[in-house]
């Protein structure tokens, strides 16, 4: 079978090779087969083959945060899934045409979900929701900002805000994006820049009480010179490669917070039936048609090296997948 093996961490395209290596095997007691139907580059998996992420595993390794899986086989004692489930992988190094697993480690989803969707339900979708739940107490009526707004987490943040009754000022790259994120709920878009507070302002029809960036560097200044005095701000991803920066005086005189976020380590604050029960809903919402993510292209296998260049271009549209076991 085919599996994504890092040579080395650097330049992606450079680094990852489609490698041949031997079939995992039958399961064992307790364990589950499955075969990859898809998997999504996302922004950690880009981090990881550079070797910036936070887990660098000793070379060879085989980077891919999630996937959707196909079950083939299960061992003595699972009873949660059978063969042919549609299943999510809690764990890494789904960059492979076949995963062998600890049961407990996957989670069945509603076979009907299209399956480029269903690949990118395990990591986003609880991302932008925790995101809303956990940081700071919000309550219908009110209002939060956010950068990356056109990413798949925040078109998720978009329409999992809206449907809590809050509202959403969204902070993007270019004014092209805006009538696709209206149309998902969003209620006011903004292109980033300089004097951003003041252009806010003019929008926002109540205090702000939540920022979210992804973007870290000055970018997230921006988004903390635009919350509320006593607001909260949260950053949970660094696209332009930065460290945060903030005023400290939106520290200090202002009463700020500002706090990180990472699904692993909220996700881990739960039990495992709760978790299972974030993704049942999830993936109820995703089978309604209320989650999605726009994909861009979907690439066999061998192609992964013009895969990841793809995953790693400006505007590039909407996700980027693979499918190792043949087109979806
Ligand atoms: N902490 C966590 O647990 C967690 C979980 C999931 C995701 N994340 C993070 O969430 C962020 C979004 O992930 P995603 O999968 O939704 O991304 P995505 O769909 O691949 O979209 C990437 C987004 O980043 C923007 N972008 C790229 N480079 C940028 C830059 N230098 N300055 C400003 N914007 C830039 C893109 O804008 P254009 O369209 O203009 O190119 C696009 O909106 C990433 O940082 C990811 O690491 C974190």
């Amino acid at each position: 079978m085919k599996r994504i093996d890092l040579a080395a961490y650097g330049v992606p395209e450079q680094v990852v090779r489609c490698v041949d290596v031997p079939d995992p095997g039958p399961p064992d007691a307790g364990e589950v087969v499955f075969d990859v139907v898809a998997f999504p580059i996302n922004p950690a998996d880009i981090a990881f083959c550079t070797g910036s992420y936070r887990l660098r595993p000793p070379l060879p390794a085989t980077p891919g945060a999630e996937c959707l899986g196909r079950v083939v086989a299960t061992g003595a004692g699972v009873t949660h899934v059978k063969p042919g489930d549609h299943v999510i992988n809690l764990q890494r190094e789904n960059w492979v045409q076949r995963r062998r697993v600890r049961g407990d480690d996957v989670i069945a989803i509603p076979p009907a979900i299209p399956p480029r969707q269903a690949a990118m339900l395990r990591i986003n979708p609880p991302t932008a929701q925790l995101l809303l739940s956990d940081v700071t107490p919000m309550h219908p009526g009110d209002w939060l900002i956010q950068n990356v707004a056109n990413s798949a987490v925040g078109r998720l943040v978009i329409r999992l805000a809206k449907a809590q009754g809050l509202h959403t000022i969204n902070v993007v790259r270019r004014d092209s994006l805006f009538a696709e994120l209206q149309a998902l709920g969003a209620d006011h878009c903004i292109v980033d820049g300089p004097n951003l507070a003041e252009r806010v302002a003019a929008l926002a029809a109540a205090p702000i009480r939540l920022g979210i960036d992804a973007v870290c560097g000055p970018a997230l200044a921006r988004i903390a010179s635009c919350v509320a005095d006593g607001g909260a701000v949260v950053t949970y991803g660094a696209m332009s490669g930065g460290q945060p920066a903030i005023d400290r005086g939106d520290l200090m005189f202002r009463g700020l917070t500002l706090s990180g976020f990472m699904l692993g380590r909220f996700l881990g604050r739960r039990s495992l039936d709760e978790i299972r029960a974030i993704f049942a809903d999830l993936g109820q919402q995703m089978l309604a048609g209320k989650l999605d993510a726009p994909v861009a292209a979907v690439y066999p296998i061998e192609q992964i090296a013009e895969a990841v260049a793809h995953a790693q271009r400006e505007a590039k549209g909407g996700k980027i997948l693979v499918a190792p076991n043949g087109m979806i």
